[in-house]
């Protein structure tokens, strides 16, 4: 009985890879989670926001004036090389440190920079990129279909520019989720992960002032995840990575049933350590063994709702009698 997996054309001992965080910003970190099993790291995003905030920081401005004229452009060319460059030599170590696949990720807002950085990410040896690309579409004056052109030509541009496989990481602030993703998948992108958690809002009451919530998920936020996957896993044309409210072994089979080829912790390993993919995995065997599988493709999928039908409990919303014991 194995657990490997091929996910965006890569090898992978296992399907549990751990998502992009500040976990995988850290080398040694990336070791011990090869090490206590996971299949691959999704890097710390690099922020074009980021690095527009590093140059604001370092010239003091938010735009060329004359106090700085011509110099201002090579100060912001300077800093986001620096900027950039860290994060390369990250990679570069990673690559020599570990043996598991390396995904770069990236989220920019300028179409120039996704341009820019792919291709770099690509030059210092990422296996294969996320587009974090997880928007919220808060202008009103923002349609459905300006959100789908600017995915489009994004990801035109960069396939005709890069070579590594892409993945795209969505939000799940669509009006039209099913037709946006299956489309994604027909642009000839190896992969989708569904869904980037969005920093969450509360608000004191006390002070009276907006705050953002607790950012690590509760296992409670798996059940979005897992509907979508189910739902969408037979029309896609492209391997689904699901991401959110992942904790436990049992959590990682019913990403897996529901046709997910790769499964995402993060918030799980902040809470619990990185030792906590051991425990997946085993808890992985252990069910495969129990339900006497040999391979994940024997049963990947196998929960996923069919292309016709209209009535699994996966598309259900509303409470009614006749399907929950309460009114
Ligand atoms: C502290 C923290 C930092 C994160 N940084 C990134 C990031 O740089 N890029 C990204 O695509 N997602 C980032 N995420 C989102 C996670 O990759 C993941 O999609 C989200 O946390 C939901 O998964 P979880 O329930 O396993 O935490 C971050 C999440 C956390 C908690």
């Amino acid at each position: 009985m194995n657990t490997n997996t091929k996910y965006l054309g890569l090898e992978l001992k296992s399907p549990v890879i751990v998502g992009s965080s500040g976990l995988t910003a850290d080398v040694d970190n990336m070791v011990e989670m090869e090490k206590a099993g996971a299949g691959a790291v999704v890097l710390k995003s690099v922020f074009e926001e980021q690095i527009i905030y590093d140059i604001k920081r370092n010239t003091h401005v938010v735009a060329p004036t004359d106090n700085y004229g011509d110099s201002y452009e090579y100060i912001a060319m300077h800093v986001a090389d620096d900027s950039l460059s860290k994060h390369f030599q990250m990679i570069r170590e990673a690559k020599n440190r570990l043996t598991i696949p390396v995904i770069g990720s990236i989220n920019c807002f300028s179409y120039e920079n996704w341009l820019t950085y792919a291709i770099k990410f690509q030059e210092a040896g990422c296996d294969a990129l996320e587009l974090n690309m997880a928007i919220l579409p808060f202008e009103t004056s923002l349609s459905a279909d300006d959100v789908e052109r600017t995915f489009s030509q994004i990801i035109n541009t960069l396939r005709k520019s890069i070579n590594i496989p892409i993945s795209i990481k969505v939000g799940s602030y669509f009006t039209d989720m099913a037709k946006q993703m299956q489309q994604l998948s027909w642009m000839g992108i190896q992969g989708v992960t569904m869904f980037n958690k969005s920093v969450q809002v509360d608000i004191d009451v006390e002070s009276e002032t907006l705050k953002n919530a607790s950012w690590l998920s509760s296992p409670s936020e798996i059940h979005k995840t897992l509907r979508w996957i189910s739902i969408l896993s037979k029309k896609m044309r492209c391997d689904l990575s699901a991401s959110t409210g992942v904790y436990t072994a049992d959590d990682v089979v019913k990403m897996l049933l529901a046709g997910a080829t790769t499964v995402q912790v993060v918030s799980c390993l902040y809470k619990n350590g990185i030792g906590t993919l051991a425990a997946l995995n085993d808890g992985l065997r252990a069910w495969m063994e129990k339900k006497g599988y040999e391979s994940i493709g024997q049963f990947r999928g196998k929960l996923a709702v069919n292309p016709n039908d209209k009535t699994s409990v996966a598309m259900r919303t509303q409470f009614m009698k006749y399907f929950a014991e309460i009114v």
